[in-house]
């Protein structure tokens, strides 16, 4: 699904990182999160909630307050899927603007979501180009 939105921002001429934070050290991520204009938080639902380094890095990230974001979520999920709505809800905290209720998709992405993320991404690449010719 990441790779898709990437796909779909790539398209809007934006340039976008793909940063995963099983191999990535909360700093470094921190750096590039306070000099992007969108950050699009992906995790699978774990427990009814998110997972675990997803939750202790948005935990880090409150505490830097960063200012002025575009925020959007996405992620996959088996039953009852709450993993979007809490890092919505993180992200509504620290007062970014959120463009969409998220990406919820049921278990394995199929062709068909796959295609709802690269929109999603495109819908996001042309929010920052919007934001940054205001
Ligand atoms: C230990 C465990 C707990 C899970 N808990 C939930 C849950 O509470 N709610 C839910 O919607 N999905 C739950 N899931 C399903 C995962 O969200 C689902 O497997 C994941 O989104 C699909 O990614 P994967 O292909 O990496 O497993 C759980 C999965 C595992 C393995």
């Amino acid at each position: 699904m990441a790779k898709a939105i990437t796909t779909g921002i790539d398209t809007t001429g934006v340039s976008v990182k793909l940063i995963n934070l099983a191999v990535s050290h909360r700093s470094d991520v921190m750096t590039d999160v306070l000099n992007a204009k969108a950050v699009i938080l992906g995790c699978a639902t774990l427990n009814n909630g998110m997972l675990p380094r997803m939750a202790g890095f948005l935990m880090y990230m409150r505490g830097l307050k960063p200012t002025n974001k575009i925020g959007a979520a996405f992620g996959s999920f088996g039953w009852s899927g709450e993993a979007v709505k809490l890092m919505n809800t993180a992200m509504e905290d620290m007062k970014f603007d959120i463009l969409e209720p998220g990406l919820r998709v049921k278990y394995v992405p199929n062709h068909f979501d796959l295609q709802e993320c690269v929109e999603m991404g495109k819908r996001i690449g042309q929010a920052v180009i919007a934001q940054t010719a205001e």
